[in-house]
């Protein structure tokens, strides 16, 4: 489903069920980007069908200049193969803490690869994007990129939250009050296992500094919705949720 998040920001991607009734989405971002269109995450190869129609829809005659890869686990990368062979002139932009050769699908060619290196920028189709390393990761080498025209942050696997059904496709400021701290922890409890064994000062510590770092107004994480109404109340129940998991 495509759902205009704000500027030239679109969000698609589709959602699972779990046993208990908790749903994760599996997001995919789009920065339309005046003719040279930008993906954030390739999504979920069971997703593909509406994944690949939805992207062409959006982009209509534009190939996508680049897709930025968080990482390469499945749910982020499955679809980088449809995406290839559809619009084969698009390149691949992953983080410099990766080895290609190992963790890249063997048909992708060096000359489709750039790098992005945590603490760097640079210039897409004229626009700018940061790099960071991932605080929140669940395979080293997951990097976060940053819009700086729109102040979007895109956060992989970290800032997710598991949702009750009536809740797909909602952004947190078309729901009655936010996204409950409750379902962040649901999800980054069984995102990130090593939790329960880390400081929970310390991570709510490093994210402030991240915030603090840069002026962020949205943010696009994989396995929710993009956080576009109060960034500031979604933070503070999310370090609340760390609290309660981590020690
Ligand atoms: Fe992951
Ligand atoms: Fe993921």
């Amino acid at each position: 489903m495509i759902r205009h998040v704000a500027h030239d920001l679109y969000q698609l991607g589709e959602s699972e069920t779990g046993k208990d009734g908790w749903c994760e989405a599996v997001r995919v971002y789009v920065l339309l980007n005046d003719g040279c269109p930008l993906i954030f995450d390739a999504g979920s190869h069971i997703h593909r069908g509406p994944i690949m129609k939805d992207l062409v829809e959006l982009l209509g005659e534009t190939a996508p200049g680049y897709v930025f890869l968080t990482h390469t686990e499945l749910p982020h990368t499955g679809n980088l193969s449809a995406i290839s062979k559809t619009w084969p002139e698009a390149k691949f932009v992953i983080s410099s803490a990766i080895l290609p050769h190992v963790e890249m699908p063997w048909w992708v060619k060096g000359e489709q690869i750039q790098y992005g290196h945590a603490g760097s920028s640079e210039t897409y189709g004229n626009r700018r994007i940061s790099f960071s390393d991932a605080i929140l990761k669940d395979q080293p080498g997951t990097h976060w990129m940053f819009d700086e025209k729109t102040g979007v942050l895109f956060t992989a696997d970290a800032f997710g939250y598991l949702f009750p059904q009536t809740a797909d496709q909602k952004f947190d400021d078309e729901l009655e009050d936010g996204i409950p701290a409750e379902w962040s922890r649901r999800y980054h409890e069984s995102a990130f296992r090593f939790l329960p064994m880390v400081s929970g000062e310390k991570v709510s510590a490093d994210l402030r500094r991240v915030f603090a770092a840069r002026d962020v107004k949205i943010i696009a994480p994989t396995h929710g919705n993009a956080v576009r109404g109060n960034i500031n109340r979604f933070i503070d129940r999310v370090s609340l949720a760390m609290q309660g998991i981590c020690q």
